[in-house]
């Protein structure tokens, strides 16, 4: 079965789901995304996505129409149109259409696009295994806070890690890790956690947030902080955050052993708190 893809307004089966070669988000990435998760047919986090959505659209001087509250609609009955229980629903802003001129358009038509894609969250077979993920150094914009489309450099990343053996890199800067290609980055020494600040260096994950919630909850130690590749060698345990890997132990840096090589116990006991707190809504 095709999907129902959402285009502007419209539910159509993906053959038929088409933007112009005009949309301003094919010509300059002049669009804006969120990647909410679907547990149980049922989305998490997604006023939190949402919130960000507005606060990139807001930064990119993109005005868009839509309440929050017709968004989410929209993005249920995709959902519901896909019959989708495990997964993740993608939504794209893009400036829309326009002859091709760095300006931006003078009455812009944004566009509004939503999929699903079916995968398993919760029984992710990595979660039990972990991922390695090799270093790269960071060399994207400096407005990373704004989750816009530009994606190319973590997608040649990500690309350059499966090429190397390796699941997935870690962004580099300054001697300090970053964030994941698609993911933020945290580790654990001593039962303490540790990912980095909030700036314009980095996504604000929404997981990272909830992730933060339930470890203060649950009176884990967190400290906000940039670490080196060499203290992510030399902590117990890493793990990186992203809606569609909730948390996912990191067991190899580089080829290197993170702690004895397996998942950590924080980690892990994380991830369950996570996929706990998203199955009771
Ligand atoms: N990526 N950092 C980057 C660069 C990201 O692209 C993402 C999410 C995150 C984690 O954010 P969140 O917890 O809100 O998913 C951090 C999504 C999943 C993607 O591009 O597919």
């Amino acid at each position: 079965m095709s999907r129902i893809v959402y285009v502007d307004g419209q539910y159509l089966p993906e053959e038929d789901a088409k933007v112009s070669v005009f949309d301003r988000s094919f010509l300059f990435a002049d669009g804006v995304y969120e990647v909410t998760s679907v547990l149980d047919g049922r989305m998490i986090d997604n006023d939190a996505h949402l919130a960000r959505l507005r606060r990139s659209l807001a930064e990119l001087k993109l005005d868009f129409p839509m309440s929050d509250a017709e968004i989410a609609a929209s993005q249920q009955e995709v959902i519901d149109r896909n019959e989708l229980v495990e997964g993740a629903l993608y939504l794209q802003v893009s400036r829309g259409a326009a002859d091709r001129d760095f300006a931006f358009p003078n009455a812009p038509e944004p566009v509004l696009v939503m999929f699903t894609q079916a995968r398993k969250l919760a029984d992710n077979p990595a979660a039990a295994r972990g991922i390695s993920v090799i270093t790269v150094p960071d060399i994207r914009w400096r407005r990373r806070d704004i989750k816009t489309v530009q994606l190319l450099y973590p997608s040649m990343a990500k690309q350059q890690a499966l090429d190397e053996g390796a699941d997935d890199a870690w962004l580099v800067e300054d001697g300090f890790v970053t964030e994941g290609t698609s993911n933020n980055a945290w580790i654990v020494k001593g039962g303490k956690l540790i990912t980095r600040q909030l700036s314009n260096d980095i996504l604000h994950g929404i997981t990272r947030v909830a992730a933060l919630r339930l470890a203060n909850e649950d009176a884990v130690e967190i400290e906000e902080r940039p670490f080196t590749v060499e203290e992510a060698l030399a902590a117990d345990e890493a793990f990186v955050t992203s809606a569609t890997t909730f948390v996912m132990p990191v067991v190899r840096i580089n080829g290197e052993p993170v702690g004895n090589g397996n998942p950590g116990s924080v980690t892990l006991r994380l991830r369950q708190l996570y996929i706990e707190m998203a199955r009771q809504g």
